[in-house]
């Protein structure tokens, strides 16, 4: 009795210790390991449709247990009716019946334990064999389906099983380290398209003509997140000639790839590499009927939770057809998307993380090569440098505040369904890959090709840590300056956010003086303002005038407290991080910020990168936001502009203002359109708001970003640029300037003609686009009145409201006092 109260007593205070010190235990036992799945999905037939919601799986799980003593299977699944279980010894012997009730589930880990008569052998292949009935849903998890109206029900089935949603579709050891082996066989009606990982080696017709079962070839070892199929209506959509870039792109970076690792694609995995286009319904109602019907995914979710390997595309990725969707917009978004996807199959399919905690070896070297592979073939899109302002310069702001998170989490802290989808987020895919792109040009661009190649055979079809990495590019490093590399790699992957050098000139301008601190917007919420880091230097002067090259200087050893560089005469200017090449930024004392403006003022600052006037640029809005100057410096700094005409720094210039902007009074509103008039005079002046034919990709987009700046501040040369080229003899502008045109005209007396285009305009894409531009009108009392009278059609209503403000920052009062008079009448 009493040795029975202390034994409870001791399970109880353990339980309570397992409890509070980890929490639940999400992750699964290494004692048994699958290496083989025999996959039978059968789809059950619904009312409106021959595809219905749900379906019949079938699966043998071949299986070892690696150790003695197993009593018991635990594996995932998620929302499955199992109605069987059997487990089969070596010989195919059935050797256990399990009894469905014995089966444990608990619902939070989504963890299933099979209980076992007899222990496993070790080392024996036993198979564990489940039936049971699944769900075919309409969010993206599992097995799920999109369908719309026309004159008949259309249906597509499609898999979501990355990150852990695998468990949907059948119950299985849903974690990358457990790789396997996978045989899909797929019941179905007749009549449909099916796609998987491998190829289609051969379907059976059964029950007549009217239901098939399709086999499908042995997959390469891989892990459960990685397995797709598609059952769809797919006929040829007839624009093949409009796929003709997307191809050409598509085979040239497998080509790339193929070249740059050694190890082909075909060899690596297998024969099959698709693409598809995911359908997108609205309302679901079929639209667009003429051009396609697939439109699901929009890029980012693309790239965050892209379909593997069944590349997910939509259609103004995939097909371009002219005059709707052959703009650079979205052939830009080609390159990106196919190296993105493409990328993949060497990081995630071959080498595969061990655990969720290390995405960013992943993502962030997916996302890397979505900008530094396709540049040779992509190159008029100049992807390498818009990575730094769409991307490094992005993250830098997400980088600081309490919210950072390290590129790698302890896994400890990566462990329920909910952490490991959180992973995926623009951030962790940013960061990664402006990390990457540091030890690439600090380590030279061969040296670091050389690492990924040994790295990329080491671990075929393994799973690999960030430590994995780490061997391989130390083994390339070269060994000046001196570093300690384990540190160095640790800094910036193992902590968050990122320093700012500063830098102080001495009195006679020979010495300069580095000190370092985290760069924190509020280095009081909560976050840790101490950390350090080891700091890769680089700088140029006007004594040495080597300003596109980021040879290294020196490693900023965390921990010394500065750094300092000498030199034989006094320099006029200094500039450090060439090409924001390493991941930092860098706030100069007055007296040097003011050299480098002089300096900028002159044409031959025009030897410098563009990434080095964007990064000044992007750096001081940032110090200014974080109120560590005033913003008044920063509009002082960048009246240098007024001889800026390249695109980049003015990129990042807007994206500045951005925030500036929404803060300003109606009183400072003038001055403000004043300012911007001034610093951009000579640059508006080159540009104009007249497109013109075939003039390059990026004056394009330089045009776009000043025009629909300049016209919405009141620019009147703008304003009467636009209602000229409207009013005279206009031709239709190409499609990535339309809509910032139309916007232009639509501010001026000229807004009428753009309602008349709206009502003779058929394309469905097109009137969306007319309406939007529409809502730029500074008529706002006409613009309200035919809401009122509900002339302003209902699908663009929401979207043309918000751009009246929006558009019109100078007449936002106006416009709310008359929605308040108006109130009762709108609602
Ligand atoms: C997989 O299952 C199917 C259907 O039950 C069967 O025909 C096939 O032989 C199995 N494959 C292997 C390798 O056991
Ligand atoms: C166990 O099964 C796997 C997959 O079917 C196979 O590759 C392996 O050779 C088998 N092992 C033994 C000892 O039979
Ligand atoms: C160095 O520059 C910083 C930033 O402008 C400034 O606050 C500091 O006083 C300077 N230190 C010296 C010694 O000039
Ligand atoms: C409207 O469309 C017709 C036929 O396509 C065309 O002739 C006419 O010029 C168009 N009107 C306007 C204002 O674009």
């Amino acid at each position: 009795m009493k040795g029975s109260v202390v034994l409870l007593l001791v399970a109880a205070i353990s339980l309570g210790l397992i409890a509070t010190a980890e929490g639940s235990d999400f992750r699964l036992s290494r004692s048994v390991l699958p290496s083989f799945y025999n996959l039978t999905i059968n789809i059950q037939s619904g009312r409106w449709s021959k595809l219905g919601s749900t379906f019949i799986g079938e699966v043998a799980i071949t299986l070892q247990a690696n150790q003695k003593d197993i009593y018991e299977i635990t594996l995932h699944k998620d929302s499955l009716d199992i109605s069987s279980c059997l487990i089969y010894n070596y010989d195919g012997l059935l050797q256990q019946n399990v009894s469905i009730a014995s089966l444990k589930y608990d619902r939070e880990t989504q963890k299933l334990t099979v209980p076992l008569l007899d222990p496993l052998p070790v080392n024996v292949n036993y198979t564990l064999y489940f039936q049971y009935k699944g769900y075919i849903g309409y969010n993206e998890t599992g097995l799920f389906s999109r369908g719309c109206m026309t004159d008949q029900f259309h249906k597509v089935i499609l898999t979501q099983m990355d990150p852990v949603y695998a468990r949907r579709v059948f119950p299985c050891f849903d974690e990358p380290a457990f790789k396997a082996k996978f045989e899909l066989h797929i019941g179905r009606p007749s009549g449909y398209k099916i796609i998987s990982n491998t190829l289609l080696f051969k379907t059976t017709y059964e029950k007549g003509n009217d239901w098939c079962v399709d086999h499908f070839d042995v997959t390469p070892i891989m892990s459960t997140y990685l397995l797709y199929f598609v059952i769809s209506e797919y006929r040829d959509p007839g624009y093949t000639s409009d796929t003709a870039f997307f191809y050409d792109v598509g085979d040239r970076t497998l080509l790339t790839f193929n070249d740059l690792f050694e190890v082909p694609y075909k060899e690596l995995w297998n024969e099959v590499l698709r693409f598809a286009m995911a359908p997108w319904f609205k309302n679901t109602v079929c639209v667009n009927r003429n051009l396609t019907l697939f439109r699901y995914y929009s890029f980012i979710q693309f790239i965050m939770t892209s379909i593997n390997f069944a590349i997910f595309f939509s259609d103004r990725m995939l097909a371009h057809k002219p005059g709707h969707t052959d703009n650079h917009r979205n052939k830009e978004l080609t390159c990106r998307a196919v190296s993105h996807e493409l990328a993949k199959t060497w990081f995630g399919k071959s080498v595969t993380i061990s655990w969720w905690s290390h995405l960013w070896l992943s993502v962030g070297f997916t996302t890397y090569y979505d900008s530094f592979i396709t540049n040779k073939f992509c190159s008029m899109y100049n992807l390498n440098t818009q990575f730094v302002v769409n991307n490094l310069q992005r993250v830098l702001e997400n980088d600081a505040a309490v919210t950072s998170l390290p590129l790698t989490s302890p896994e400890i802290e990566i462990q329920s369904p909910h952490e490991i989808n959180e992973q995926y987020n623009a951030f962790i895919a940013d960061k990664g890959a402006s990390i990457i792109r540091m030890w690439r040009n600090l380590m030279d661009v061969d040296n670091f090709n050389k690492s990924i190649k040994s790295y990329l055979k080491e671990f075929h079809l393994k799973n690999v840590e960030p430590s994995d990495l780490f061997a391989h590019l130390k083994r390339n490093w070269p060994a000046q300056p001196e570093v300690d590399l384990d540190t160095f790699f640790a800094d910036f992957t193992e902590q968050p956010g990122y320093p700012m050098v500063i830098v102080n000139i001495s009195d006679d301008n020979q010495r300069v003086v580095l000190h370092q601190k985290r760069f924190l917007y509020d280095p009081e919420d909560g976050s840790d303002a101490t950390l350090r880091y080891t700091i890769p230097i680089t700088f140029c002067t006007n004594l040495d005038f080597k300003c596109d090259e980021t040879t290294l200087y020196t490693y900023f050893n965390k921990n010394r407290s500065t750094v300092e560089i000498f030199f034989d005469k006094p320099i006029e200017w200094i500039i450090l991080n060439l090409d924001q090449s390493n991941y930092y930024r860098v706030f100069y004392d007055k007296p040097i910020l003011s050299k480098i403006k002089i300096f900028f003022s002159n044409f031959i600052s025009y030897r410098l990168p563009q990434t080095s006037h964007a990064q000044i640029v992007d750096d001081l809005f940032n110090f200014a936001h974080a109120g560590m100057i005033d913003y008044a410096d920063v509009f002082e700094f960048l009246e240098y502009p007024k001889r800026e005409f390249q695109y980049f720094p003015w990129k990042a210039a807007y994206h500045g203002m951005e925030r500036v902007v929404r803060r300003l009074t109606p009183q400072q509103l003038p001055h403000f359109e004043k300012y911007l008039r001034n610093i951009t005079s000579r640059a508006f002046k080159a540009l104009s708001v007249k497109s013109r034919k075939s003039e390059e990709v990026l004056q394009l987009y330089h045009r776009e970003l000043q025009v629909s700046w300049l016209c919405k501040y009141q620019n009147a040369n703008c304003n009467d640029q636009a209602k000229f080229i409207f009013d005279g003899n206009f031709e239709k502008p190409i499609q990535d300037y339309r809509e910032t045109f139309y916007c232009a005209v639509s501010r001026t007396s000229s807004h009428a003609g753009i309602w008349r285009l709206y009502h003779n305009e058929t394309d469905e894409d097109e009137k969306a686009l007319l309406m939007r531009a529409i809502g730029c009108t500074r008529d706002y009392r006409t613009f309200l009145q035919l809401e009122l009278l509900h002339l302003i059609p209902n699908s663009g209503q929401l979207i043309t409201f918000k751009q009246i403000y929006k558009q019109n920052p100078d007449l936002v009062t106006p416009i709310l006092e008359t929605i308040i008079e108006d109130i009762e009448e709108l609602s």
